[in-house]
Order: C-alpha cells, then sequence, then structure tokens
C-alpha cells in the first residue's frame, strides 16, 4: 500500500498563539484585572459584537475544544460558553446537565476529573460548590480553567459582563451610584462585581435584610479603597439616586436553615411603582435567575437591563475564550 501522508504540516498556518497578556493563563477571580485589562476585554468583547451582528461566527478557534463541566445548575453560564464557543468555531464537550450523568457519580475526584478533560480539551470552565474548587482545579490542570462561580466565593465572568453592561449602558463607569440588593451574604455575583467597582470612583449602597449582608472581608475591603459606602435594609433609601440597581436571588440553596430562608425570602420586589422614584436615566440590572424580586411588569422599562446583560455575557465570554487560548 501506498502511504501517503494526510497533511503538510510545514504548509500549515500552525497554532500560533498571539501574546496579549492572558494566554495560557486561568480566570480565578476579579483580582486578576486591572483597568487597562478591563478595557482590553471590553474593546475585544465590542469587536465579537460586531462580528455575531454582522456574520453570525467566525472560523477564531475552529479546531479548539472547550469542556464545560458544571456541579451546580446553570442556564445562562453554562449556555453562553457554548455558544461563545461555537460562534468562534470551536467545539464543546458539555458537562452540564448535571455531573450525575458522568464518573463523578462514581465517586472521582475533582482532580481526577480534570486531568482527564484537560486531556481532550484545549480550556476547562468549571462551576463547583465550593469556596477554591477553580483554583484547585487550576493546579491540577495544565490548560487554563475559567472560574464560572466557586460556591459563595466569586463569579468573575459574570462581573466582567455586569461592569460591561453598565459601560454600554451608561457610557461611563466613573462617577456612580451602585446600589445591590438582596442576598449580598451568599450572592458570589455581588462579591465579584464589588471588588472590580472598587478600581472606580463609585459610591455603593448594600440593601439587604440583617442576616444577608454583605461579608465583613469584603466590605472591609471596600472601607480600606476609601470609597463611599452605606448599608441599609430599604430599597427606598437607595432609589432614588441610583444609577444602577443591580438586584439579586436569595440563594436558597445556600441556606442550612430553611426556616431562616422563608423569613427573608419576600424581603424586596421592584415594580413599576418603585420605579417611579428612580431616575430617568439608569439601569435595573440582575445575573438571573430571578425568583420574584423583579415584578415581570418591569420588563418593558427601557431601563430594565438583564436580558441585554445576558446577550453581553457571550461577547464577553467570547473574548475571553479567544484571549486564554492566544487568538484575540
Ligand atoms: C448567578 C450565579 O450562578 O451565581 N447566576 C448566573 O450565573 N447568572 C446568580 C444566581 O444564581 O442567583
Amino acid at each position: 500500500m501506498n502511504l501517503k501522508p494526510l497533511f503538510d504540516l510545514e504548509a500549515m498556518p500552525g497554532n500560533e498563539r498571539h501574546d496579549n497578556g492572558f494566554t495560557g493563563q486561568d480566570i480565578l477571580s476579579v483580582s486578576q484585572f486591572d483597568k487597562e485589562k478591563l478595557s482590553y476585554i471590553f474593546e475585544r468583547a465590542r469587536e465579537m459584537r460586531a462580528v455575531v451582528k454582522h456574520a453570525s461566527g467566525v472560523d477564531l478557534l475552529k479546531g479548539h475544544v472547550l469542556a464545560c463541566l458544571f456541579y451546580e445548575p446553570s442556564t445562562r453560564t453554562s449556555s453562553s460558553f457554548i455558544a461563545a464557543m461555537e460562534r468562534l468555531g470551536g467545539g464543546v464537550i458539555p458537562i452540564t446537565q448535571g455531573v450525575q450523568f458522568s464518573s463523578v457519580s462514581k465517586g472521582e475526584t475533582l482532580a481526577d476529573t480534570i486531568r482527564t478533560l484537560e486531556q481532550y480539551a484545549d480550556v476547562i470552565v468549571l462551576r463547583h460548590p465550593e469556596i477554591g474548587s477553580a483554583k484547585a482545579a487550576a493546579s491540577y490542570a495544565s490548560v487554563p480553567v475559567i472560574n464560572a462561580g466557586d460556591g459563595t466565593g466569586e463569579h468573575p465572568t459574570q462581573s466582567l459582563l455586569d461592569l460591561f453592561t453598565i459601560q454600554d449602558e451608561l457610557g461611563r463607569l466613573e462617577g456612580l451610584k451602585v446600589a445591590m440588593i438582596g442576598d449580598l451574604r451568599y450572592g458570589r455575583t455581588v462579591h465579584s462585581l464589588t471588588k472590580l467597582l472598587l478600581q472606580y470612583d463609585v459610591s455603593l449602597r448594600f440593601v439587604s435584610p440583617e442576616i444577608l449582608r454583605l461579608p465583613l472581608a469584603i466590605m472591609n475591603q471596600v472601607i480600606d479603597a476609601g470609597v463611599d459606602v452605606r448599608e441599609t435594609h430599604e430599597v427606598a433609601d437607595v432609589i432614588e439616586n441610583a444609577d444602577v440597581l443591580y438586584v439579586t436571588r436569595v440563594q436558597k440553596e445556600r441556606f442550612t436553615d430553611l426556616a431562616q430562608y422563608e423569613e427573608v425570602k419576600e424581603f424586596y420586589k421592584i415594580t413599576p411603582e418603585i420605579m417611579k422614584r428612580a431616575k430617568e436615566k439608569m439601569v435595573v440590572m440582575h445575573p438571573l435567575p430571578r425568583v420574584g424580586e423583579i415584578h415581570y411588569t418591569v420588563d418593558s422599562d427601557p431601563r430594565a437591563a438583564y436580558f441585554r446583560q445576558v446577550q453581553n455575557g457571550m461577547y464577553i465570554r467570547m473574548a475571553l475564550l479567544a484571549m486564554v487560548l492566544g487568538k484575540a
């Protein structure tokens, strides 16, 4: 038999990687991003939006594979990573329908699961119920690991899309009054967004029931940063001045005492009545899912940005995937 080589490797473009400071890097915490890096990501995300609007997708990550490993439920984070990879021409191993269908249910450790997936994939996105799990996974893996939520710890890609949305909707990040409402104790998106916002000249208002106040460690970072900050139990105290109203769900799954959850679950509801008192130019955001904190009649208010925020998530994740793979 005449065995002719299938590929002429010399003639192929190869796997050149662009050195952008993110190539090969894990994305574990928002503490990795300074203002310059944030502007870079946002610029790339705007390019991704333009290419999706213009051509639906592009072959930038053709041949690359993403492993999406989710030990907790997800709709937006998992789907947007999958959509992001596919719109860039790459492929996905989706372990997002619950790890009960993977060998995790046979007792496989996180370390072994990660070491296995990196044999197939160029990048791993992980959501896991334990704080520090993404960092641990990154120590097992030689490919980049992206933290898609580590318990009540951080959710860095969500806060990148949150910050991008604020910039996009209001045209600036400096000088804003940001009010965060709801479960500030267990809500990881609040933790990450708060830390990111400390890089800007903002004032922060934290609105929660007593038992769901922002953790002390994060409050101390806020105080050390010297920003204007106040805590309250009442939406009424913040609604008139807020440029951003960041509403969150009470995280039922994090409560050890469900009676406590029952006490606070319906603490807040943003309604058209309340919105009458808000500024004309401001935004209402929510990482979603919502379970009643924003009445659905608010959705038609032009200031309700939560579904635009969802769409921005895909552009941010396209940018991040292309960047860690050295293609953007
Ligand atoms: C958030 C999360 O998982 O932390 N959802 C998301 O990723 N958009 C918020 C939540 O679950 O309440």
